[in-house]
């Protein structure tokens, strides 16, 4: 199962933005694998479960700063953060109710983890020329 690391081309210019985006890309790495492998069901409603909180506490936090320096994403930010607590949510329901199918690994990887990266890329680095401006 591919493994996805945080490199450079995910600096949006706060440390602890990026800390957390770490944080969140080796959980949902740490899912996928879980999912994948048929692990306890246990192991992966902990792992959803720590998800859902921490990705609250994560987006809360980027659209503050995204506000703070005027960065021109935060509106399409806030709408991408919602999509992603509505699919973290539907994927739970999923594996309550079937448990960890093929279907679900696929949507753990497609809809959570390279979504997640993709919107750091397209949409969160946009913060780092209004981090730098702000700077200067
Ligand atoms: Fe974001």
């Amino acid at each position: 199962m591919p493994t996805i690391q945080w490199d450079q081309s995910m600096a949006t210019g706060i440390d602890t933005v990026d800390a957390q985006h770490k944080q969140l890309i080796a959980w949902l790495n740490d899912l996928l694998a879980a999912v994948s492998q048929g692990r306890a069901g246990s192991e992966i409603q902990g792992l959803l479960d720590r998800l859902g909180t921490y990705s609250a506490t994560h987006f809360g936090h980027e659209e503050e700063c995204m506000v703070m320096y005027k960065c021109p994403a935060a509106e399409e930010n806030l709408l991408a953060h919602k999509d992603f607590v509505v699919t973290l949510a539907a994927l739970r329901d999923d594996f309550e109710r079937d448990g960890a199918t093929a279907h679900l690994v696929v949507r753990v990887e497609v809809e959570m983890l390279r979504w997640l990266t993709t919107h750091i890329k397209r949409t969160d680095t946009q913060l780092l020329p209004c981090v730098k401006a702000a700077q200067s």
